[in-house]
């Protein structure tokens, strides 16, 4: 059993394993976006982006980066390793969609610091707001797909709907 490589349509991040993973270790995209990197074509420069896709595109890196800064700062306060790590795993799947909406834009990956002000120190608490954070990132990018003309920027809308759906069921477990 070797290892092979595989490249995620969405993120582009490469993953060695004997399998495809079920879903991306880096932006959380579902098993059928892993390819054999061999098939890999970089889609992330769109031409024509229209106004209202490259609109659409700057909230969603604003939503990305806020809710990676909150994560970051929820999981530096959880009292307890559990909630660390969630918050943890969370943070970089954000930071992860941050970097791949600005690999679309052609702009610069701003820094991510944690976000004191939004995350409420209280596990419980965070887990709540994230589902809130959660809920709105979907109804956003699942609007903004419909919104899309570019394959790509349907693609990549359709699959951070279902990323951050997953991401509701986990905060609902939690809270
Ligand atoms: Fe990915
Ligand atoms: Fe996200």
């Amino acid at each position: 059993m070797g290892l092979k490589l595989f490249r995620c349509r969405i993120c582009g991040d490469p993953y060695l394993g004997s399998e495809p993973p079920s879903f991306c270790p880096f932006c959380g995209a579902p098993e059928r976006y892993m390819q054999p990197a061999e098939e890999y074509v970089d889609r992330n420069t769109v031409p024509n982006l229209s106004a209202k896709s490259r609109e659409n595109l700057e909230k969603a890196l604003d939503l990305e980066v806020k809710n990676a800064a909150f994560y970051m700062c929820a999981s530096n306060c959880a009292p307890d390793a559990f909630s660390q790590a969630m918050f943890k795993a969370l943070s970089r799947t954000e930071a992860e969609h941050a970097s791949l909406i600005c690999k679309i834009l052609k702009v610069p990956k701003p820094e991510i610091k944690p976000d004191d002000k939004a995350c409420l120190k209280d596990p419980k608490a965070n887990f709540a707001a994230a589902h809130e954070r959660e809920q709105r990132a979907v109804a956003f990018y699942s609007q903004s797909a419909k919104e899309a003309t570019e394959d790509r920027v349907i693609e990549v809308f359709s699959a951070l709907t279902e990323v951050e759906t997953y991401h509701i069921a986990l905060s609902e477990a939690q809270r």
